[in-house]
């Protein structure tokens, strides 16, 4: 496995199990890449050396870490044996420092079970010098015999995802200033596995492979005053980074309902979203009056991919939206092209746009007023 990927990967389970200590996060993605130190080391001292004068093939040829799997050093930091042992001297330590160390450690251990699981004939011996025994993996992400190509393909997919899930949770060191920490949700690693899968299984239907960002969710509803809202409609509430957002801005006698069709996303988010003021509804919006007892919503917020469903069930949709909505009140909705604006101009008087690049993938960001009489 790639050096980046084992980095990245851990850096996003680590993210994913603790959202709130990114610190601890980069000490695991550290002790991901010590493994491979000595081999990067060896790459920038023949570029040092030849002052950058060096060809692809030759630098490829001294980063070879599949090659050479006699050389202690390189025996030592592969060793699982190794890892265990700083786990084991963090005990006595405090307690910060034990985290920091007990990351590191068990980054370090993640790359080496990586590699077993990866290394067919240049296999290291995992629990070096105690034992010299190498196992042979039927996979390899350089033997053609040793399904090669898969597992390249599986690796980069998975480094993809964790891009993904640290580009959502934004990439400043540690999430911006305190207050801007606290003041985010940021999506878990188990939230992007979720919806990416529900995504392969329903690409329609989902609309986007990872969740809204955090910064799109917010730029969203940042011009909108929900703290004395009566009633705001969620359409398509996803893993719930729009719901967690709307419960932090609203006011205490704020009810909000949201839709979600997804089975399993709505079960997720029944068992996460304990909230008084919250109704989750697990069936399409397209009915959404027959949920909200007669009462007008001071916003609606979609983020229902209008343009790769049904046309009928987007017009259902959007004639709903504009018939629950309070004649001062605001539709919020995500799209990812300009395709359904005319939609929108058809059932409400002003419709503006903007443009948002920090999300996956970049996305228009609608706010529409003055739902029209008579839809
Ligand atoms: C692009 S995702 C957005 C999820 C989440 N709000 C977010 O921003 O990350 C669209 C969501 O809408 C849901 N959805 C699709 N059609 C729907 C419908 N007709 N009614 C309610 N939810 C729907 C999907 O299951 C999916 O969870």
């Amino acid at each position: 496995v790639n050096t980046y990927s084992h980095m990245l990967q851990t850096m996003a389970i680590a993210r994913g199990l603790r959202p709130d200590d990114r610190a601890l996060a980069r000490s695991a993605a550290i002790g991901a890449t010590l493994p491979d130190l000595p081999y990067l080391a060896r790459g920038a001292r023949l570029l040092v050396r030849r002052h950058g004068r060096v060809t692809v093939a030759e630098l490829l040829a001294r980063l070879d870490y599949g090659g050479t799997t006699n050389w202690a050093p390189d025996l030592a930091l592969h060793s699982l044996i190794v890892p265990a042992a700083v786990m084991a001297a963090a005990g006595p330590l405090p307690r910060r420092a034990r985290e920091h160390l007990r990351a590191l450690a068990a980054g370090w251990a993640g790359h080496c079970v990586a590699d077993v699981a990866t290394h067919g004939s240049d296999a290291r011996p995992a629990l070096w010098p105690v034992s010299r025994r190498r196992w042979h993996s039927p996979l390899s992400t350089w033997e053609a015999g040793r399904h090669a190509v898969a597992v390249t393909g599986a690796e980069h997919i998975l480094t993809a995802l964790a891009v993904a899930s640290l580009a959502q949770q934004g990439w400043k060191p540690d999430g911006g200033t305190r207050s801007a920490r606290k003041r985010r949700t940021p999506a878990t690693g188990g939230d992007l596995i979720a919806f990416a899968s529900r995504f392969v299984r329903h690409p329609a239907r989902m609309g986007a492979i990872v969740p809204t960002s955090q910064r799109a969710v917010a730029a969203m509803l940042d011009g909108t005053d929900l703290r004395r809202a009566g009633l705001v409609v969620e359409l398509g509430a996803g893993t719930g980074v729009f719901t967690r957002e709307l419960l932090r801005r609203s006011g205490q006698a704020t009810r909000i309902v949201a839709f979600e069709t997804d089975p399993v996303l709505y079960s997720r988010l029944a068992a996460r979203l304990a909230d008084k003021r919250l109704t989750l509804v697990p069936v399409t919006a397209e009915r959404m009056r027959l949920h909200l007892d007669g009462e007008l919503a001071d916003a609606v917020v979609s983020a229902v991919p209008l343009t790769s469903m049904p046309a009928s069930a987007r017009e259902q949709i959007l004639a709903e939206a504009a018939a629950v909505l309070a004649p001062d009140g605001t539709m919020l909705a995500i799209q990812y092209s300009p395709a359904r604006q005319a939609d929108l101009e058809r059932v409400f008087t002003s419709v503006r746009r903007r443009y948002f690049a920090a999300n996956i993938p970049p996305a228009l960001l609608y706010t529409c007023s003055g739902p029209r009489p008579g839809r």
